[in-house]
């Protein structure tokens, strides 16, 4: 199939639009851009036109969906209930880079919810994003339009580079701010728990609900056999092509291990500015200080290094894991596949 392809800068587009809409409500798949990264998004309700994503990006069928909705009001199909909680969460960061699962109702079909009884919801930031879900006059089900595993998209040249010819439209509204999906928080059980660390802080949800638990996925792989709250933290995920490898310690010890270990097949993935200390080929990804630069650069610097020639090693500069930065640990973490060398 021929992707068409959609370039949209403002909501008032409206033929443009209308035009991707159109697609959606007739069961089509159109990547659409939201603040966090690039989502390849089917009508929620429809079983059929969910299940195209989940070939489109060959998805193991047991990871569910996040359903998009434009206003707060159009959860109440959705879930069994709204807790106080939920309204709490809405208030504060709503719309914006949160999603909240609740227990479903028989409106979410399984395609979506992978056999799970709750569904994940959020309502994005993005103005196109919000724009699209209201023409289309269905909630939209979205995961990350990439290619299952690899770096999630933040342009729509990455989403073409990933899915070109497998979707049928792309809307292309430039990069996304944020950089780093949404943050995933669980209200099904009976202390809130965090699922997925993102755009949304832990210190932030505390701040409105208290104390949470965070999932032990959230840092470390799951053993095996075990099935985790939120299915998708169990596969190896954002990876680049190239074995990665997070190095803890300051510059010092990590320039130094980099020198020692280094082979003509090994690249880094360093801060901003740290470059040119790097005695091989480097790639930033932000700058030390500016967690929120990290987030947006990480998973197109992850792309960059699929780019480099040769490069069969990289050893990645260890985030912080506070605030936003535990996002960005997480994702590299999972790029790297659990592996951590400790100076
Ligand atoms: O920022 C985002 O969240 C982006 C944009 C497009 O909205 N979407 C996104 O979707 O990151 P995806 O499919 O790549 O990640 C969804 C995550 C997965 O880890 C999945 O397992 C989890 O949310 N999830 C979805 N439904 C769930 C549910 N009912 N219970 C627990 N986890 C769920
Ligand atoms: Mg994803």
């Amino acid at each position: 199939m021929q992707t068409k392809i959609f370039q949209i800068n403002s909501p008032n587009d409206t033929e443009k639009i209308e035009a991707a809409a159109a697609i959606l409500r007739n069961g089509g798949l159109v990547a659409i851009p939201t603040e966090t990264v690039y989502g390849l998004a089917a009508n929620a309700l429809d079983g059929e036109a969910v299940a195209k994503i989940f070939k489109a990006k060959g998805r193991p069928q047991d990871n569910p969906l996040i359903v998009h909705i434009s206003r707060f009001e159009e959860v109440f199909p959705l879930v069994k209930a709204v807790p106080d909680m939920a309204v709490k969460l809405a208030d504060a960061f709503w719309p914006g880079p949160l999603t909240i699962v609740l227990e479903k109702t028989t409106l979410i079909p399984h395609e979506v919810s992978a056999g799970l009884d709750t569904v994940a919801v959020r309502m994005p930031s993005h103005p196109v994003a919000r724009a699209l879900i209201k023409a289309a006059g269905v909630p939209l089900a979205a995961p990350s339009a990439n290619t299952s595993g690899s770096p999630s998209p933040t342009s729509a040249r990455h989403v073409l580079d990933d899915l070109e010819g497998r979707i049928d439209a792309v809307v292309d509204a430039g990069k996304c701010a944020v950089g780093v999906e949404s943050t995933v928080i669980t209200l099904a059980g009976k202390i809130p728990r965090l699922l997925r660390p993102g755009g949304i802080t832990p210190e932030q949800l505390e701040a409105v609900l208290g104390k949470i638990e965070i999932d032990l996925a959230v840092f470390s792989a799951p053993s095996m056999g075990e099935t985790p709250a939120s299915p998708g933290m169990k596969y190896k995920h954002y990876s680049p092509k190239a074995r990665l490898i997070i190095v803890k310690g300051n510059l010092p010890e990590f320039i130094d291990y980099v020198q020692k270990d280094a082979s003509s097949n090994t690249a880094v993935l360093c801060y901003e500015g740290e470059q040119e200390m790097m005695p091989v080929k480097a790639i930033g990804f932000g700058r030390l200080e500016n967690p929120a630069e990290q987030a947006q650069r990480l998973f197109s610097a992850l792309r960059q290094i699929d780019a480099l020639p040769h490069v069969q090693t990289v050893f990645a500069r260890c985030p912080a894991t506070r605030g936003l930065s535990l996002a960005v640990y997480n994702r590299l973490l999972r790029a790297a596949a659990f592996e951590v060398i400790e100076l």
